[in-house]
């Protein structure tokens, strides 16, 4: 048990969605990141930090992720990642030349994870020339090494996504149990998270999230969002997991987006999983928690509800 090579980072994560335009205002005015490029297909490059890019939307008929991209060290790295998805039983495609500049990319394969969620693992992430700059006002992100934030999925069955991600692309357990898994890959608590794909889910994407280097950032996120008359899936509250304190806005899509700050780090050689009480009987003892924001408007005060099991 256990990958013999592991990725190290989420580095990108590839939106399909029939609203660009949508989606460029909102990463621009409610998150602050930068476009970084523009291809003449329609797909559109933003930016969080030294990195070229970290997010690319591209047009389509439909609304979910397209991929996600998970980096590894070099050449080497990626040709042992591709035999150990093989040796799993999946079929890896080999990226063209297209889509390695695409990528701006040394190398990549593609595959999908055995519940059909679509991935990419490369080499050679591309540096930006330029510092990166901001759309509005903004601290800037927690990312470089650290990935871009976290992606969570809808996974149907868990338990045997959890066996893939840890023994074929070498991610470790943070907490598996509750609400869902949540896995890492580098000090950040979770760059991977899956909730039980349920009847009635739309998507497989549940949400990413971003995370600001300051506190004020998730402030001046939420109050754009509130300016430009954006939905919000939740209030702000604080997860005791990664212990981020954040909120959760409807994106053009549909599905959520994520902005937070003040995370704990993992330290495999300390870590240990843990369990998350939320005593949903007494506010004040245990500070607060993402109320949900349809029911916080209609006077019905529900804690505690994590995004993932879909109330
Ligand atoms: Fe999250």
């Amino acid at each position: 048990m256990g990958a013999k090579v592991s990725v190290s980072e989420l580095g990108y994560i590839g939106i399909d969605t029939a609203n660009v335009d949508g989606w460029t205002n909102f990463l621009k005015e409610v998150t602050g990141m930068e476009v970084s490029d523009k291809d003449e297909d329609g797909k559109v490059y933003f930016r969080m930090d030294e990195r070229q890019y970290r997010f690319i939307l591209q047009p389509s008929d439909h609304d979910d992720a397209a991929y996600f991209g998970l980096l590894v060290q070099n050449e080497d790295e990626l040709d042992a990642i591709a035999s150990q998805v093989e040796e799993a039983g999946i079929t890896v495609t080999p990226g063209t030349a297209e889509d390695i500049e695409a990528r701006h990319a040394l190398g990549l394969i593609k595959f999908r994870d055995p519940s059909g969620f679509p991935l990419e693992v490369y080499y050679g992430a591309a540096r930006a020339r330029t510092p990166y700059h901001p759309t509005r006002a903004s601290s800037g992100f927690k990312a470089e090494n650290m990935g871009l934030g976290h992606g969570v999925i809808h996974y149907p069955g868990i338990r045997e996504g959890v066996k893939f991600y840890r023994d074929v692309l070498g991610f470790r357990i943070s907490d598996v149990g509750g609400v869902g898994a949540f896995m890492h890959c580098n000090p950040r608590h979770h760059s991977l998270a899956m909730f039980e794909m349920r009847p009635g889910m739309t998507t497989r994407m549940n949400h990413f999230m971003v995370q600001y280097n300051e506190l004020d950032d998730v402030g001046l996120a939420f109050d754009v969002a509130q300016q430009r008359g954006d939905k919000f899936q939740t209030l702000i509250g604080r997860h005791p997991n990664d212990q981020n304190i954040s909120f959760y806005i409807f994106n053009p899509s549909g599905w959520h987006t994520e902005c937070a700050w003040g995370a704990r780090n993992v330290d495999d050689t300390v870590w240990q999983s843990e369990t998350y009480e939320t005593p949903r009987d007494n506010l004040a003892s245990m500070g607060w928690n993402h109320f949900r924001h349809a029911e916080f408007e209609a006077g019905l005060v529900v804690r505690g509800t994590h995004p993932g099991q879909g109330r």
